[in-house]
């Protein structure tokens, strides 16, 4: 049954062009309510962030806070979360970016669900699958509503993980709010100076790193080698120990930075910026370490190959520009598919148990974070070096590159893809997956 949504429909990145697709079948809901399930709400409200700066910003919130609460359930857990949209005249929803939620619970406006209107509430019912560092936002003038606060980090603990999260285990988004990147260490207020966390010497130590913004974070640990664990979210099998390196982190993308809390304090940094010192506590001030300028990591080629499907049932090439298309009805310059802006690029139609292989081709000047949503991709090779088959959901095509993946089609229902520069969407760059 594929019900045509309506009114507050088809907002999900531009606002107002029209019902734009069809929605999910109500079958694919998770089904009953299930008594032990994990519930939070989530209130999209106006707030004002005070920044250490003295800055102060008109934000929008998840329950007044900026960014919104750090959710964090167990592997297996029936998720229940209830949007509430306390906004004057803004539709919100939520995305579960990285989270390969059935297709009906992806809280894409126009295509999965309608937008939430001022006043109006909806519930995600989902189980959490899988463990690893994920994040949500709004989807309803997504390229407005992330820059403005309406996000938040999404963390889900291994089935085998002990019931308190470590000490040591802390999430990290960077944002950029008034213009300089900030730090939100735990879902506190962000900082845009240095957060601090104290650890004694020899406690395991996981940062969260989430990049939240529209364009792509370096990011370097300096003060102690340290591991890349998980990449959007999935562990990376042999993460071999780096030092002083620096990682390019794709708009939307995770790394989960391990590393065992030395004598001496550690320093993430965000384009050569500080942004968060891990000190060992009481121990006298020793010098803050200058942020890593080591030579940056591909990450595709880091760790051991993980299996890949050898087959390819269907190819895909994804050529990716900025020329002259039709963009809102009106013919300019667009960021491109294949030629063509959303509306107007073909979708993909596969079938379920399919192995795609998609060729990403970058001829514009830009680098587009490409974001398929309900499934994950493998990277089979970068510029034709072949690759670890690394799981990602948010991938990095700078200018020039072609990038060579694989998507298992597992997750049936219409999807969204995108590049996650939210402004490049807005300008054309979306389009459609679509299972026959
Ligand atoms: Cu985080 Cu459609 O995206
Ligand atoms: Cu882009």
């Amino acid at each position: 049954v594929w019900a045509v949504t309506a009114g507050w429909s088809g907002g999900h990145l531009h606002d107002g062009h029209g019902t734009s697709a069809a929605g999910t079948p109500v079958d694919r809901l998770i089904g009953p309510r299930a008594e032990d399930a994990r519930r939070f709400t989530l209130t999209a409200k106006a707030a004002t962030v005070r920044l250490p700066s003295g800055q102060s910003l008109d934000a929008w919130s998840f329950n007044g806070q900026v960014p919104g609460p750090v959710l964090r359930v167990r592997q297996g857990d029936l998720v229940e979360v209830t949007l509430r949209n306390e906004l004057a005249d803004q539709g919100v929803t939520i995305h579960w970016h990285g989270y390969d939620v059935p297709s009906g619970e992806d809280g894409v406006p126009g295509v999965t669900q309608d937008a939430v209107r001022p006043g109006g509430s909806h519930t995600y019912r989902f189980r959490a699958d899988d463990a690893g560092t994920y994040w949500y936002h709004s989807h309803q003038n997504s390229s407005v509503a992330v820059a403005r606060g309406l996000f938040g980090l999404l963390v889900v603990d291994s089935a085998g993980a002990s019931a308190t999260p470590p000490a040591g285990d802390h999430t990290v988004a960077l944002h950029t709010f008034g213009g300089r990147v900030t730090t939100s260490l735990d879902g506190a207020a962000p900082t845009d100076l240095l957060a601090t966390s104290s650890h004694r010497p020899g406690t395991p130590v996981r940062l969260r790193v989430v990049n939240t913004d529209t364009l792509p974070r370096t990011v370097g640990l300096a003060g102690v080698p340290f591991t890349v664990a998980a990449v959007d979210g999935g562990d990376v099998p042999g993460a071999t120990e780096l030092t002083g390196r620096r990682i390019r982190l794709a708009a939307g993308g995770r790394y989960d930075l391990a590393f065992t809390m030395p004598d001496g304090p550690v320093l993430l940094s965000a384009d050569g910026r500080p942004g968060l010192l891990v000190d060992s506590g009481g121990a006298p001030a020793t010098a803050q370490p200058p942020p890593a300028s080591g030579p940056l990591l591909d990450i595709t080629t880091y760790g051991s190959p993980a299996p890949v499907p050898g087959r390819a049932d269907r190819r895909i090439t994804w050529v990716l520009d900025r020329t002259l298309a039709m963009v809102d009805g009106v013919p300019k310059l667009g960021y491109t598919v294949n030629g063509k802006a959303w509306p107007h690029i073909p979708t993909p139609v596969v079938r379920e148990g399919e192995t795609i292989r998609i060729t990403v081709v970058n001829r514009s000047g830009d680098t587009h974070p490409m974001h398929p949503h309900g499934h994950h991709v493998q990277v089979l090779s970068r510029n034709g070096v072949p690759a670890n088959g690394l799981r990602m959901d948010t991938f990095d095509v700078e200018p020039g590159e072609v990038w060579e993946v694989v998507l298992v089609a597992d997750n049936p229902g219409l999807w969204m893809s995108h590049c996650h520069d939210l402004a490049h969407a807005v300008q054309g760059m979306e389009f459609h997956l679509a299972y026959e």
